[in-house]
């Protein structure tokens, strides 16, 4: 949930028309307010709460790639070089860490990756999917046309607190407060591999229903099936060398990309790239946990005493790691011969290792956009070769992405996470030397330096920024953005301003 917003497929974007007008503002009625007098939303409203850190988590929203600042504005294990590795895609405009659910709609509205300073967003109103219960209605209303329309049509007509990510994403208030999925691209996406979520398991339904959201996904275009509408790529299975190849091959499966799938274009390293997005679900489906049958909630909606004999599963998701009280419920259940201290540094003995590998995969990505960046530059360059080396910065920046852009640090499935940032690494490497063979060996000394000598990492950038001619001056990697036209915000979270 890198608040994180969701991605933009370039490739959705340049094919379809994101601009069906759909004005006709709708009433969506009480959403979570109605279920106001319910235990279950007393808890539900500690999801505002953002105030708390953990070692390698928690809630205090900060960027992601500022080691510098204090929080709330960087944080101490931060990643340096996330502007550049996005570079020429809106992730490298803001990148920030996910807070509690009840704050999605108004973190998505005022994030930098959504273009507030024109009247179309330029982002598809399918981006609302994981932000609202309201979707079953707006489909009801507008049909299919929904997801390719303009996303800024619905800002005024959801409201923060009854709107945001509640009850009904995951209960059918008709049917006495069932599990439900409500989420299409998840129903569609368990169909295609014959299984039908209402013969899940209750088990199974305490994953499930987070898998509506906290999972990779891209975007149909209208060629492909619904314009703009999310599809989760899990058809090969659910591990990055799964995604990968079903994003590399889509003739082979029943979506049939042309070629192979791409997010954007790397700005520097013009490398045809792919951007993963929060794939909690499929790092934890394999895992240990996952393999005893622990499910997402056992550990993010633990039961709680809410008076003397009455208990009821926390709807505050968050870390469980904020507090004894918390680790003691989410996990001492059943670790119970463990103390929290103990559970709490187990957790850390990973996500130390796990991060550690990621930093140094993450410079590997970087020297490899790098390394095409100077083998391009090279006056002969033998362009079959480079294209080979291009493959391969886009496989190892993938791998990367699949355990940074998963939010728990590795500790949902440490051993994949080693695995899939060893492969990063390998890939990158790979790049790199097939880059200094296309250029005869004439780039490898240039090469041969510190990455922070090489290409620093890229702090500040925005939209704001980039309409600055002295901004894109400012570093070497910068320059190859267009500059863009001057403009004033026009959107300010659901008011507009102009
Ligand atoms: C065995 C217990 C366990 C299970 C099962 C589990 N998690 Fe976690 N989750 C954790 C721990 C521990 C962390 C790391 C928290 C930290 O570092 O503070 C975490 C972190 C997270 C985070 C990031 C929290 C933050 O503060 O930013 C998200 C999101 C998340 N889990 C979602 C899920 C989803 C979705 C599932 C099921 C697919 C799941 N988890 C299954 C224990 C679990
Ligand atoms: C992200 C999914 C999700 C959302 C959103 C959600 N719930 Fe739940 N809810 C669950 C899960 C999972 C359970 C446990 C069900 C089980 O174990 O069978 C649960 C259980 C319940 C129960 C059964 C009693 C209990 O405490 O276990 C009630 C009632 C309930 N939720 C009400 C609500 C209300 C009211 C809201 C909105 C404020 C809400 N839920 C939002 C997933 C969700
Ligand atoms: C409708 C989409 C949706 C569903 C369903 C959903 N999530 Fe989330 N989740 C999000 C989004 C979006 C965020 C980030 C919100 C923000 O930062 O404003 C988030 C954030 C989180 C966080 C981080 C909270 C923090 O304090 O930092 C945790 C943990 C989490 N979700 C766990 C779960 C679990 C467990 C389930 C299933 C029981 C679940 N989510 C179901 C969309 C969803
Ligand atoms: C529903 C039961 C259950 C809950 C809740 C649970 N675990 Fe586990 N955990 C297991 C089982 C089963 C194993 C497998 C190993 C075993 O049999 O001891 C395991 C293994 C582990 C391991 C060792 C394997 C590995 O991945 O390194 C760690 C660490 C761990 N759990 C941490 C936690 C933490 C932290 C929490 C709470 C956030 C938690 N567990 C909650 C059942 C649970």
């Amino acid at each position: 949930m890198k608040k994180k917003l969701f991605a933009i497929s370039a490739a959705a974007l340049l094919l379809v028309p994101v601009t069906v007008a759909l004005s006709a503002a709708q009433d969506l009625g009480e959403g979570n307010l109605r279920f106001k007098n319910l235990p279950q939303y007393k808890s539900y409203l500690k999801n505002n709460e953002s105030t708390e850190m953990t070692e390698y988590a928690g809630s205090v929203p900060h960027n992601k790639h500022d080691g510098i600042n204090p929080l709330p504005v960087g944080y101490k294990h931060a990643q340096p070089y996330l502007k550049n590795l996005w570079l020429g895609y809106p992730f490298s405009y803001e990148y920030k860490r996910a807070r509690g659910h009840s704050n999605a709609l108004e973190d998505i509205m005022h994030i930098d990756r959504v273009d507030r300073y024109s009247e179309q967003a330029g982002l598809p109103a399918t981006c609302w999917n994981c932000k609202t219960p309201a979707i079953p209605d707006l489909l009801k209303t507008h049909g299919d046309a929904f997801w390719s329309s303009n996303f800024h049509d619905y800002r005024t007509q959801l409201d923060y607190e009854k709107h945001s990510i509640g009850c009904q994403n995951c209960h059918d208030p008709e049917n006495k407060m069932e599990l439900v999925i409500t989420s299409v691209p998840l129903s569609e996406a368990l169909a295609r591999q014959g299984k039908d979520w209402r013969e899940a398991s209750r088990d199974e339904m305490r994953s499930l229903v987070c898998a509506q959201c906290h999972n990779e996904y891209y975007f149909e275009t209208k060629d492909h099936g619904v314009a703009a509408k999310p599809h989760l790529p899990w058809d090969k299975g659910m591990n990055p060398e799964q995604m990968y190849e079903f994003y590399a091959n889509g003739q082979a499966n029943p979506d049939g990309f042309k070629g192979a799938f791409v997010d954007w274009t790397h700005a520097v390293s013009k490398t045809r790239m792919i951007k993963t997005q929060h794939p909690e679900y499929e790092t934890f489906h394999d895992s240990v946990h996952a393999a005893a049958g622990v499910a997402c909630a056992d550990c993010h909606m633990p039961r709680i005493k809410i008076g003397t004999n009455v208990t009821i599963s926390s709807h505050h998701w968050t870390s469980p790691l904020k507090s004894e009280e918390g680790i003691k419920a989410a996990c001492l259940t059943c670790h119970s011969d463990k103390t929290p201290t103990w559970m709490r540094q187990r957790v850390e003995y990973h996500q130390q290792r796990v991060w550690r590998q990621l930093n140094i995969a993450q410079e590997k990505s970087v020297r490899a956009h790098e390394a095409v960046r100077q083998a391009m530059e090279h006056p002969e360059v033998n362009q079959k070769v480079l294209a080979e080396a291009r493959e391969m910065v886009r496989k190892g920046q993938w791998f990367w992405d699949y355990v940074s852009a998963e939010n728990s640090a590795g500790f949902h499935n440490p051993t994949k996470a080693m695995d899939t940032l060893a492969k990063s690494q390998q890939y990158s490497d790979e790049a790199v030397q097939l880059a200094i063979r296309a250029t005869n060996y004439a780039i490898a000394s240039k090469l041969d330096a510190p990455i922070q000598e090489l290409v620093p990492p890229i702090m500040e950038h925005s939209r704001k920024l980039q309409q600055s001619q002295a901004h894109l001056d400012s570093h070497p990697w910068l320059k190859y953005l267009p500059k863009l036209p001057e403009a004033e915000l026009v959107w300010d979270g659901n008011k507009k301003l102009r």
